[in-house]
């Protein structure tokens, strides 16, 4: 019957709302990516694509639900690198992130940023580096959990400079920015699809930027390698899913909409302000997606496991 029912469904597919889950809440990078791209779905599969935002635990909350919600096409989940490290950081995950899942395709990869309240007392990394290093027991750094990606670059960042600091997690780095630009939290590292116009303004105080080449809308950060320390780089790859079992001529339409969100002149514009691009259109396809998420998750496991940080 189910199978019957859900290819039915693929035949007229779509035929009602899709809900596209955010595993963090909205206002972050995570919510404002899905929410460019669910606009653009919308039009070209002429059914509402609504953004509903799950968050907690660093994005495992929303994409366990997302792992057992009806592989019907009208649930699908937009989720970042954390999909690739969320299984080494928890231990007992209650979903698999490859077999419960049904890839759609890669949507962007987002550089990230170091920024800290606007009162911070450093005026560069380098002075940032020594000011943690002496206060380490005093600076708060915000994070959206473990296994978002400002935990992810938290850890890289405590490694690198073997310090270990005291972290708020918020459910996503929407509200932790909120905190910074209050002054209740020193620093993080977020994605510029969230700390641009807060660095544009002058809100926040940006230090760096943690990709290999500086970024085009921010000129005039320096590279990680520039600041002071060589070779920490992490940018956050996006994918775009669906439950395990949904119909593959649903997953067809979904990817075909992706491509045509990713080729969209506002979604291309907005995706510039905020310091990043869509990927390649044969990136936005299951395939690329699925070797993807598998050569990232072999990649973090070992990196996770020297840093010894586990969630559970
Ligand atoms: C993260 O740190 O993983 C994201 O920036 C969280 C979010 O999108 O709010």
């Amino acid at each position: 019957a189910l199978c019957a029912s859900a290819f039915a469904h693929a035949e007229n597919y779509p035929s009602k709302t899709i809900t596209m889950i955010v595993p963090f809440s909205a206002g972050g990078p995570t919510d404002t990516v899905a929410r460019l791209v669910a606009q653009s779905m919308s039009t070209s599969l002429k059914q509402t694509v609504i953004v509903e935002n799950v968050g907690g635990a660093g994005g495992t909350i929303g994409a366990a639900r997302v792992a057992k919600a009806a592989p019907d096409g009208y649930t699908i989940f937009l989720h970042h690198i954390g999909m690739s490290t969320a299984p080494t950081l928890y231990r007992k995950l209650s979903y698999n992130a490859i077999t419960d899942f049904e890839p759609i395709g890669l949507v962007t990869d987002v550089p990230m940023t170091f920024i800290a309240r606007s009162n911070f007392p450093a005026k560069d990394f380098k002075e940032l580096l020594a000011y943690v290093k002496a206060n380490k027991d005093k600076v708060t750094y915000a994070n959206a959990g473990v296994g978002s990606a400002s935990h992810l670059c938290g850890m890289l960042f405590m490694t690198a400079i073997d310090t270990e600091l005291t972290t708020v997690p918020y459910k996503g780095t929407g509200p932790a920015m909120n905190d910074l630009l209050g002054g209740q939290v020193d620093f993080m590292c977020d994605q510029t699809t969230n700390t641009t116009s807060q660095i544009k303004s002058g809100k926040v105080k940006a230090y760096a930027v943690t990709t290999k080449k500086r970024v085009p809308s921010l000129p005039e950060l320096p590279t990680m390698s520039e600041a002071g320390l060589p070779g920490f780089e992490i940018a956050v790859w996006h994918g775009l899913y669906a439950p395990k079992g949904t119909p593959k001529q649903a997953i067809d339409s979904l990817a075909t909409a992706l491509q045509t969100a990713l080729k969209d002149a506002t979604v291309k514009q907005r995706f510039a302000d905020l310091g990043t691009e869509p990927v390649a259109q044969d990136q936005a396809t299951p395939e690329a997606l699925r070797a993807h998420l598998k050569s990232e998750i072999a990649k973090w496991a070992p990196i996770i496991k020297k840093a010894g940080v586990y969630a559970d």
